[in-house]
């Protein structure tokens, strides 16, 4: 299979197939019946970083060891993806866009890069992936997480994401841009409301490549229509496919696309998997274990 197939595109096949009982299964988004077909499981693997989905199922077994991709190819490419939406903003690519169709000459300099500060929420392998590739282009670069993180130039800060007046302000205090890779949990669905962006710089950018269901659609809207923030590029959406008549198709101040920021690439997704398949086989200890408590 050529490389730049996506793993997930060839599995969806297999996953639809007559089932022998398995030890393990690698899955990505399965029918809720896969699990039921599937008693005798011993490992799950999960074709993707995030395993909300996974857990949603009322059929997951809970006693199996769930594991994630950690990486695998996928933190580059989101690196990849979250610098063109910064740099886009930083530039002010959509403004010359707009004083295009109105045929206007107007240069802008833009602010030294280390004055512009944005943020990073999720600082796990991939947001600390985004987080090195921003620092290293010369960004002034906070980080946001759960738990504590040491990443060298990059400010990082710990907390609950729901405290606006607390460490969670601090970080989103005068941001320039927010990137948002958190996974999706319990606690942290709707996160990036109104409140976050009173806190954010006035005509900030928002890129959301985490899960749409951070983002308070309803609140985004009336941001970017009052001016609070000055665009969103978004990958992810609380509805995917993107419902045809969703406002967020046709907004000027939104650029979408199909959650394709970081699609899981063959070669590492197969050696990772192959890798932690046969340390499981040893019996050695095995990594990217899902803490079902915490949700990720
Ligand atoms: C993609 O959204 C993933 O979770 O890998």
């Amino acid at each position: 299979v050529p490389a730049q197939v996506s793993l997930r595109d060839a599995l969806d096949e297999s996953q639809r197939s007559d089932s022998v009982a398995a030890d393990v299964a690698i899955v990505w988004r399965p029918p809720a019946a896969f699990f039921r077909e599937q008693p005798r499981l011993r490992l799950v693997f999960n074709l993707g970083a995030g395993v909300d989905a996974l857990l949603a199922l009322p059929t997951l077994p809970r006693h199996v060891p769930l594991l994630r991709l950690q990486d695998a190819g996928m933190a580059g490419a989101l690196a990849e993806y979250v610098l063109a939406a910064v740099l886009h903003a930083y530039r002010g690519l959509d403004v010359y866009a707009r004083q295009q169709a109105a045929g206007q000459w107007q240069p802008r300099t833009p602010p030294p890069r280390g004055q512009w500060p944005v943020g990073v929420l999720g600082l796990g392998a991939l947001g600390g992936a985004i987080a090195r590739a921003l620092h290293a282009h010369g960004f002034a670069v906070r980080g946001f997480a759960r738990s504590a993180h040491a990443i060298d130039g990059v400010d990082c800060r710990a907390g609950g994401a729901r405290d606006v007046h607390g460490e969670f302000g601090r970080f989103l205090d005068g941001l320039q841009a927010l990137v948002s890779v958190l996974p999706l949990t319990a606690d942290n669905a709707g996160v990036l409301d109104a409140a976050a962006w009173t806190r954010v710089a006035r005509g900030a950018h928002v890129i959301n490549v985490g899960r749409g269901q951070h983002i308070v659609e309803a609140d985004l809207l009336a941001a970017l229509d009052a001016g609070q923030l000055g665009g969103a590029t978004l990958d992810v959406f609380a509805v995917e496919p993107l419902p045809a008549d969703h406002p967020f198709w046709r907004h000027p101040r939104v650029r979408l696309t199909p959650h394709v920021s970081a699609l899981t690439p063959m070669q590492p997704a197969v050696e990772q998997i192959a890798a932690r398949l046969a340390a499981w086989r040893r019996g050695e200890p095995l990594t990217g274990v899902v803490d079902f408590s915490r949700g990720y």
